[in-house]
């Protein structure tokens, strides 16, 4: 299986760049941050408090979180219910910020995540895949975009959704979270040392052929060290 691990931090635009990518290659895309955010929205329903750790680790036996793929696309499942609609609040950003430094958090969705990789090409989207999920993933990416432009993406994704929020406010969760994500002591929302950086900034299209060839050079270059 090919494995693509696609990194970085909130608002960089990975998960736009990660559906492109898997449309053009017929791969599976998982939004890895759509399982913190599950379980962020299960602690709030709850009535859990983000700081009750004990509270939390008590409560994920009872959560079965699944996947659908539909047309490629992901489809994130709390039971039965299909929670994609009420995962990408401002609100569960916090909870899944905070339920995602819990390290049984972590192991309780390791396996789903390791599974999906080890039965799909997939391209993977997340802050620790490169790292900690898939180590041994053919490509790993660790997207970058200037803070003020990530903040203005995701002000305006929320806008259109009807939050009621402004672009500073947006700003500084963002910053808190990224503080928080990447300063944890358990999987750092950190590059991995044989990540290529890429520049989202710029020209959509020019990032994604950017991103295919060097999906294809580092996938051509791993049969040729299967075949030797
Ligand atoms: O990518 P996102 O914004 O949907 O992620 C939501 C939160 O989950 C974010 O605070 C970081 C965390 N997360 C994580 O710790 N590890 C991942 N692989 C994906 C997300």
């Amino acid at each position: 299986m090919i494995n693509i691990a696609l990194d970085g931090p909130s608002g960089a635009g990975k998960s736009t760049l990660a559906k492109a990518i898997a449309a053009k290659l017929g791969y599976i895309y998982t939004d890895t941050g759509a399982m913190y955010r599950t379980i962020g929205l299960a602690v709030k329903r709850a009535g859990i408090a983000t700081d009750s750790k004990a509270e939390i680790i008590a409560l994920l036996p009872s959560l079965k979180i699944s996947l659908g793929f539909v047309n490629g696309e992901q489809k994130i499942y709390l039971g039965e219910e299909d929670v994609g609609g009420f995962i990408r609040t401002n609100e569960i950003s916090a909870y899944a910020s905070k339920v995602s430094a819990i390290p049984e958090v972590r192991a309780h969705l390791l396996s789903l995540q390791r599974n999906i990789a080890a039965e799909h090409n997939v391209i993977m989207d997340g802050r620790d895949i490169g790292t900690v999920i898939l180590p041994n993933a053919q490509v790993k990416f660790f997207v970058t975009v200037s803070d003020r432009e990530r903040a203005r993406r995701r002000y305006k994704e929320l806008i259109a959704k009807g939050e009621v929020t402004t672009e500073q406010e947006v700003y500084e969760a963002m910053k808190a979270r990224d503080l928080q994500d990447s300063t944890r002591e358990i999987a750092p929302a950190i590059p991995a040392e044989d990540a290529v950086f890429l520049d989202n900034s710029g020209d959509f299209d020019t990032v994604i052929e950017t991103a295919l060839r060097i999906i294809r050079e580092k996938t051509n270059q791993s049969e040729r060290d299967c075949l030797s």
